[in-house]
This record gives structure tokens, sequence and C-alpha cells, in this order.
């Protein structure tokens, strides 16, 4: 039931996606908001600490899912989808964590550029590690930028190809990341 097979996906692995996606969205939205924000708004500040403190937690919960990812069997291919379709749809897939990953990396080195820490709503406080130069704290923003329009260009293209196998296609896509396998191998 929690663990993948190769029967489908496990409760886990669904509890997973379904908090990620809909945190990783928000903190697009927001990121977006933020940046429009003048000195005076009360969410000058409050808009950065939560951004950072929810960026923080995706990042944590990105690396416990590849670690559970690593440690379960695959679901077996849907034998009605061609081979060239599951080789775009797991190359949008690893583009999606990698995405992922890097935005949080450039996140944090925005966020500490001038010394202060990354703080999870000041409960837990990642120090800063590297000193950047101006060039590079703009560099890192300039990713930071391009790659979260870019994640969020594939995750519509990623819900649209779900959508587009449940409704056309009618096969499993879908109810497989909605519904956990019951039986484990
Ligand atoms: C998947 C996760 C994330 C997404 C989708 C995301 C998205 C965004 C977006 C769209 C912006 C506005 C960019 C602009 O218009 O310049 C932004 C800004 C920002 N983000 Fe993130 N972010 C993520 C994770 C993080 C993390 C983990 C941190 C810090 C640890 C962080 C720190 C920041 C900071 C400090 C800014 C403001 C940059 C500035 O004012 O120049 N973000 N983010």
């Amino acid at each position: 039931m929690l663990k993948d097979s190769r029967a489908g996906y496990g409760l886990m692995t669904i509890i997973f996606h379904w908090v990620c996606a809909p945190l990783i969205i928000f903190l697009f939205g927001l990121g977006v908001y933020m940046r429009g924000l003048d000195y005076y708004s009360p969410w000058y500040h409050r808009g950065p600490e939560i951004h950072i403190a929810i960026g923080l937690l995706v990042f944590v919960l990105m690396l416990l899912r590849l670690v559970w990812r690593s440690r379960s069997a695959s679901p077996d291919d849907i034998p009605t989808i061609s081979k060239s379709n599951l080789l775009a749809a797991t190359a949008v897939k690893m583009a999606l964590y990698a995405f992922v990953f890097v935005i949080c990396i450039s996140g944090y080195f925005i966020t500490t550029a001038e010394g202060s820490a990354a703080s999870f709503f000041g409960i837990i406080n990642i120090p800063a590690t590297l000193q950047l130069s101006a060039d590079n704290i703009d560099r890192a923003g300039f990713i930071h930028k391009y790659l979260a329009w870019s994640l969020i260009g594939l995750v519509v293209l990623h819900a649209a190809a779900a959508i587009f196998h449940h409704f056309i296609k009618r096969d499993k896509t879908l109810v497989r990341m909605l519904k956990p396998v019951q039986k484990t191998d």
C-alpha cells in the first residue's frame, strides 16, 4: 500500500506528488507577486519569508521523494502508450526534478548572498555558505527566474498530457497517480 510496485504507485509517492505540485505552483505565484510589491506593502517582507520557508520545505520533500523512489520498484509502463511518448514523458519528469533542484539552490544563493541565513519560519536557519560576487548574484537571480517560468511551462505540459490520457486515451495514467496500488512486490 505504501510502496510503489510494478503494478502501480504506492500511497507515499502519491502523497509526495500531490503535496509538492500545489506547493510549487504556489511558490511560482508568490514569487511573481512579491517581485511586484513596493516597499510599503505589508507583504514586502512577509512574502519572501513565506517563499523561502516553503521553498526549503519543497527542497527537502523532493529530496525525500527521490530517496523513496530509489528504494521502490518502478511501475510497469502502460502497454498502450508508444515508446516515443514514454520517452518524452520520462524526459519531462527528469527535467521537472532537475529544474526544481536548480531553482531551489539558486534561491538559496539569492537569499544568502549578503550573509543572512535562509530561514524556515525562524525555526530552522540554513546559514550562508558562499560569498557571491554581484555578477554571480545576478546570474543566480536570472537562473531562478527563467527556470521557474520554464518549470511552469513543463508543469502545464505534464498536466495537459495527464488530462489527455485520462479523457481522450482513457488509460490509467492519471488514475494510478490518484489511487494507491494495493499489492506490493
Ligand atoms: C520550486 C521552487 C521555487 C519556485 C517555483 C520559485 C519561483 C520564484 C519566482 C517565479 C520568483 C520571481 C522571480 C523574478 O521575477 O525575478 C522567485 C523569487 C525569489 N525566490 Fe523563488 N522559487 C522557488 C524556490 C525558492 C527557494 C528554495 C528559495 C530560497 C531558499 C527562493 C528564494 C527566492 C527569492 C529570495 C526571490 C526574490 C528574488 C529577488 O527579489 O530578486 N525561491 N521565486
